[in-house]
């Protein structure tokens, strides 16, 4: 029998009297992916914090490679072979892509550093092969996302750890990105690397892994196959769900009525970058307009333009009035509302906090009202009303962001990649949720989404965004035949 690379038995972790994880046991043999899925705020990134002793285990042994880490501080367990791909990404600000790599590269002792005079080249290597090789050069505060978690895996890639540990390469990314993404871990496990890997892309997981292992609350609920556990009944009803369906809906009296948001010829450039080309669209009051795009397309450009957060040309109209000149507070305050794709949450401060800045222009009782219905949307909040937002699960930081952009009762509501991250169960109670404002108040949606299967069913109408610009704009019965093949 070849030994396990990775070896996690009787795992343990508390936060408080939060069990993140209880008594989880699970191993990664070499050339193995082992998928390890559950519901948002399972214990899934938990896990491999503790692996990679980021957070240190209350009990539990972890092994790698036979021998015993846990406990050890992180940079003992990587030099022991293991590497971790983050859910989210925080580069350096001043270095370059090549940069990034090169670090990533560096060996960690001086002795060896005679050795290593090839560097550069390595670098421009791994970054042709994650597909960064364009974007070498630049910082990563100009780059788009799915480029950002390239660079991540790019740093794995250097590292090149025998225990890789990927935490949701896939959020965010289309499905082009994703098989791409794919290939590249598929290609650690060519090399005879152990993988475990988490991601919410319940079919990209399941086409990539050799077996898969299911989490809720904490807890094993299944193992096995990627067949045997997705048709598991306790994983379909914790974390599958069922599929997004939306009800007929009234015909809404918009047809005529004067738009809520019109904005007409929008361009932005940053330097060089022409990142909007002559936007127009309108939104009508209560009507719920899709943008779709793919990533880079220029969706949060044309959102933060539209809130007045970057300098833009053309012109905006909310309820009439031209927003140019106003501040992006002031915008906010008149009822159009961003939750942005970054989140922006107040880290340090607790879950109510960030709810209770969202709706500090509410009056006490009106106040009242909205926590409590939004309480009854997204559960997990009030019962996590006083930790940290920073501590959040990433599924759950989107409940709250999703949930302080409604505090403030916008009367229109941007939401860009609001699925980012969220397991299928939540996007299933995310629709619902959707559904029901529209019907039960006049709210106005504004969606930014790559996501279609999300993004189409509840649209009254849809535009397609590419390369900076409007190319299509229909209802979404007509998406699939006229605009949808970059897209299904
Ligand atoms: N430092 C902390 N303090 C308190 N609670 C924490 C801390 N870190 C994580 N938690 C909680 O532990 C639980 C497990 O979090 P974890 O990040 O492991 O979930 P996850 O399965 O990765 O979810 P997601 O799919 O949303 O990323 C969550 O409910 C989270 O809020
Ligand atoms: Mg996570």
């Amino acid at each position: 029998m070849t030994q396990n690379l990775l070896e996690v038995t009787g795992l343990v972790k508390r936060f408080g009297g939060l069990v993140a994880v209880k008594d989880i046991s699970l191993s990664v043999a070499p050339g193995e992916i082992l998928g390890l899925i559950g519901p948002n705020g399972s214990g899934k990134s938990t896990v491999m914090k503790c692996i990679m002793g980021i957070v240190r285990p209350n009990a539990g042994s972890v092994r790698i490679g036979g021998v015993e880490v846990a406990g050890w501080p992180t940079h003992r367990i990587a030099r022991q072979g293991v590497g971790i791909v983050f859910q989210h990404s925080h580069p350096l600000p001043r270095q370059t892509v090549l940069e990034h790599i090169e670090i990533a590269l560096l060996p960690d002792s001086l002795l060896k550093l005679a050795a290593d005079r090839h560097v550069a080249e390595r670098a421009r290597a791994i970054a042709a092969r994650v597909g960064l090789d364009k974007v070498m050069h630049r910082l990563p505060r100009t780059l788009p996302f799915a480029d950002l978690r390239r660079l991540e895996l790019a740093k794995a890639i250097a590292r090149n750890p025998e225990v890789v540990l990927v935490d949701e390469p896939f959020a965010g990314l289309t499905s082009g990105e994703v098989a791409d993404f794919s290939a590249l871990i598929a290609s650690f496990r060519a090399e005879g690397h152990a993988v475990l890997l988490v991601d919410h892309n319940v079919k990209s997981v399941a086409a990539l892994v050799d077996r898969v292992f299911a989490m809720y609350l904490g807890e094993r609920i299944a193992a096995g196959s990627a067949a045997q556990v997705m048709s598991d009944p306790k994983v379909r009803q914790v974390y599958l769900g069922g599929g997004i369906e939306v009800a007929a809906r009234p015909a809404k009296a918009a047809e005529g009525a004067a738009p809520l948001l019109s904005v007409d010829k929008l361009s932005v450039s940053y330097g060089k970058a022409q990142a909007l080309e002559d936007v127009s669209l309108h939104v009508a009051p209560s009507e719920f307009v899709s943008v779709v795009g793919l990533n880079g397309a220029g969706k949060t450009t044309l959102f933060n333009a539209i809130c007045q957060l970057v300098p833009s040309t053309g012109t905006v109209r909310f309820g009439g009035a031209a927003l140019g000149g106003r501040t992006a507070a002031q915008v906010a305050r008149g009822g159009l509302v961003q939750c942005p794709e970054s989140r922006e949450l107040f880290g340090d401060m607790s879950v109510r906090e960030n709810l209770d800045l969202g709706g500090q222009h509410l009056s006490p009782a009106e106040c009242a009202r909205q926590l409590d219905w939004l309480f009854e949307l997204f559960p997990i909040l009030r019962e996590r009303q006083g930790q940290a937002a920073r501590t959040l699960s990433g599924g759950e930081q989107q409940m709250l962001a999703i949930a302080r952009a409604l505090m403030m009762q916008p009367k229109l509501l941007i939401l860009d990649e609001p699925t980012l991250g969220l397991a299928p169960v939540i996007l299933e109670q995310l629709s619902k949720a959707l559904e029901r404002l529209r019907l039960t108040t006049d709210i106005t949606v504004l969606l930014g989404e790559q996501n279609v299967t999300f993004a189409l069913p509840h649209a009254d109408r849809v535009y397609v965004l590419e390369h900076a610009r409007i190319v299509w704009e229909g209802s979404p019965a007509r998406f699939a035949a006229e605009a949808g093949a970059a897209y299904l």
